[in-house]
């Protein structure tokens, strides 16, 4: 049995959880300071640098609370160590180095964006997790390699090739902006709340998703992604709609948008910006023929997502419960069971830095 606590903080999340041999979720827990960013349309790196250090202690001692177990029964601790913003990644980086040195546990540093996709390893709840919260949907079995690896969200827009657990291939990554940041975007033109994609989806449902024809950004890397040319887009439509110029500020534009040509934009990029996705992820399968593919980040709660690549893939995927999707502990512990199962390299708690650039 390896039990490792799981800490992140790459973003607005303060999140820490422990899992059990790679597999077994024992507790989740999650701060978001999301409501003090609303007002901002986004996220602002010290407002939640600050929550950070007021949330973490707590939620890690929710965490070992609601999975029953001590510090003598931790095996490990894992920690993001980047993607993220800068001061974010801080707090848990040297919170976690502090608590493996006086706990005398091994450090493992984790790459946040491999661990989106360990959030489809997890297939079992805790006893204690079960009794307090059973409302987890999880996948029934875990991934099978080769695997292909979507991560969809709103920092990151990327599709790699597992063959084992550290033995993949990055195929192919965003250029310019994260989908779901092209969600929020275009959600800010029409003046829809943050985040945008769940509030585009929703506006999307009364609209045409045929009303624009918005174009696919075509890359040089055939599993490359862009979505900045789409946002422009979008933006000189809206422009075109109410009669005015390209120089005409992108957020004056909601208020002159009918409620109806809303809708028939958010319809439409919404239908062009999964398509760009499933597009890479259909190749990439054709091309490559996995044997699981599986879906990581906020994105993933998309219904739109979920149709077309139910529609496009001959295969079926299993996606695990949102509070997986989106930030949080569990996937970089269970992450860091697989670091402890197979004897990967330890971090060194004296000196382990943060790394907001880290690419996978
Ligand atoms: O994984 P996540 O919580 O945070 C990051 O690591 O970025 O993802 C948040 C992103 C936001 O951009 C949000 O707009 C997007 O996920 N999102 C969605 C949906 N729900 C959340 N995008 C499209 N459709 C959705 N239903
Ligand atoms: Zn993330």
């Amino acid at each position: 049995m390896m039990k490792v606590l799981g800490i992140e903080t790459s973003c607005d999340e303060t999140a820490a959880a422990v899992v059990e041999d790679g597999k077994r979720l024992l507790s989740n827990v999650v701060a978001s300071s999301m409501d003090l960013h609303v007002q901002y349309g986004g996220v602002v790196p010290e407002i939640a640098a600050r929550s950070h250090i007021e949330a973490i202690i707590p939620v890690i001692d929710e965490a070992l609370r609601q999975a029953g177990c001590s510090w003598e029964e931790i095996d490990g601790i894992a920690v993001t160590q980047g993607a993220g913003l800068g001061g974010s990644l801080l707090i848990g980086v040297l919170t976690a180095r502090t608590l493996a040195i006086v706990h005398k546990k091994p450090l493992y540093a984790i790459n946040h964006v491999e661990g989106h996709l360990y959030a489809n390893f997890i297939t079992e709840l805790g006893e204690n997790l079960k009794r307090q919260n059973p409302t987890y949907k999880l996948p029934t079995s875990q991934p099978e390699f080769p695997f292909l690896g979507l991560i969809v969200s709103g920092g990151h827009t990327q599709i790699a090739h597992f063959r084992g657990h550290f033995d993949y291939e990055l195929l192919g990554r965003t250029t310019d902006d994260a989908v779901g940041e092209a969600f929020d975007k275009v959600a800010k033109i029409l003046g829809l709340p943050y985040p945008g994609g769940p509030s585009i989806a929703k506006k999307a449902f009364e609209g045409n998703p045929d009303a624009f024809q918005f174009p696919k950004a075509k890359m040089p890397n055939k599993y490359d992604f862009s979505f900045s040319g789409l946002k422009t887009a979008v933006l000189r439509a809206a422009q075109q709609l109410c009669g005015k110029s390209h120089d005409f500020p992108s957020f004056e534009l909601s208020k002159l948008l009918s409620e109806a040509q809303k809708a028939d934009i958010a319809a439409s990029f919404q239908k062009i910006a999964v398509e760009t996705v499933v597009d890479k992820v259909v190749l990439a399968y054709e091309q490559l023929r996995p044997k699981s593919v599986i879906i990581g980040g906020g994105v993933a709660a998309s219904s739109e997502l979920r149709r077309q690549l139910a529609e496009r893939l001959p295969i079926s995927i299993e996606y695990t419960d949102i509070k997986l999707c989106t930030d949080n502990g569990a996937m970089i512990a269970a992450l860091g069971c697989y670091k402890a199962m197979l004897k990967q390299a330890e971090a060194d708690p004296y000196t382990l830095d943060i790394a907001p650039n880290l690419t996978m």
